[in-house]
């Protein structure tokens, strides 16, 4: 059994990133700015935008926290959006996820400009995705394609299981792993909240994409011996015995699964470090691409 070390992996890709801006700057040329909109103090998106900003100054790129209170007014982030896509010192921005109920999801997606929407979540970069074109990759699905390609795991002619439809993971997942090219050519079944007898699918699957938010859902008897298990789950479960007073579970019941996968990402330490660092990569990409 080969563990998919995204820690490890995501350091080595920020190493690469970092080399990079080392050399632009070397070359007199400003580094990459990644600006992120917070709206709210919620716990765990603030976790989240604190980590990105922070990987930013790790591999020495600008960033800026544009953080906004929770009452603001649909019009009033449009028009910071409108800020943001005007700036252009500002290479690519994301607006965290989600945003409070009053506010139209997405109109605000729709309102960042395609060029900047490091995300890949505008409608512009999706569709660009899904016809083989030039895009941005939303950053978890990115990960995982990049963690299948370093560490050389098989995809072609396999048998996928995406289990979950999200517009962030289940379905560009399932796009790019059927696509043409080294990490694709794979066969993609796409299963939800209402596909019967999933267990059926799952112990038929060589590979198997867990992107459904159920902390432990995928059970041992649930896979083949060999199977290749991704797990994108980061449930935050109440633990009075943890410093933070919660720890991080993820979609597989790793104890029992383990033993029988070929491949498998620890949760932490798989998916989630992984999703920062393509990110960053996708900032990156946002800066070369105003150039081209
Ligand atoms: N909320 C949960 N995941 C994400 C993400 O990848 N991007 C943004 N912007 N918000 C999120």
């Amino acid at each position: 059994m080969t563990i998919l070390d995204g820690k490890k992996t995501s350091e080595t890709l920020k190493k690469e990133i970092a080399e990079e801006v080392k050399q632009l700057k070397a070359a007199g040329k400003k580094a990459p700015h990644l600006a992120a909109v917070l709206v709210g103090d919620d716990g765990a998106s603030l976790t989240y935008v604190g980590s990105k900003v922070k990987a930013c100054e790790q591999v020495g790129f600008a960033s800026t926290l544009v953080k906004l209170p929770a009452d603001i007014s649909e019009e009033a982030l449009l028009e910071e959006i409108a800020e943001l896509n005007a700036n252009d010192d500002i290479d690519g921005y994301i607006v965290q996820l989600p945003l409070p109920k009053h506010i139209d999801e997405q109109k605000i997606l729709l309102a960042i400009d395609p060029a900047k929407d490091v995300d890949g979540f505008h409608p512009a970069n999706f569709g660009r995705m899904a016809l083989d074109m030039e895009a941005f990759i939303p950053a978890t699905p990115f990960g995982i394609m990049e963690l299948l390609k370093r560490y050389q795991v098989p995809t072609k002619g396999k048998h996928v299981v995406v289990v979950g439809r999200s517009h962030i993971v289940g379905r560009p997942i399932s796009i790019l792993l059927s696509q043409k090219g080294a990490q694709g050519n794979a066969t993609v079944t796409l299963t939800h909240s209402h596909t019967p007898n999933l267990a059926e699918f799952t112990r038929k699957a060589d590979i198997i994409v867990m992107a459904l938010g159920i902390p432990e859902f995928l059970k041992g008897d649930m896979v083949k011996e060999g199977v290749t298990v991704i797990d994108v789950g980061i449930t935050r479960l109440k633990d009075d015995t943890s410093p933070k007073g919660y720890r991080i579970v993820g979609d597989v019941a790793y104890n029992e699964v383990s033993p029988k996968a070929s491949f498998i990402t620890p949760v932490p330490g798989g998916v989630g470090p992984m999703t920062i660092a393509m990110l960053l990569k996708n900032t990156l990409l946002a800066y070369q691409w105003k150039d081209l």
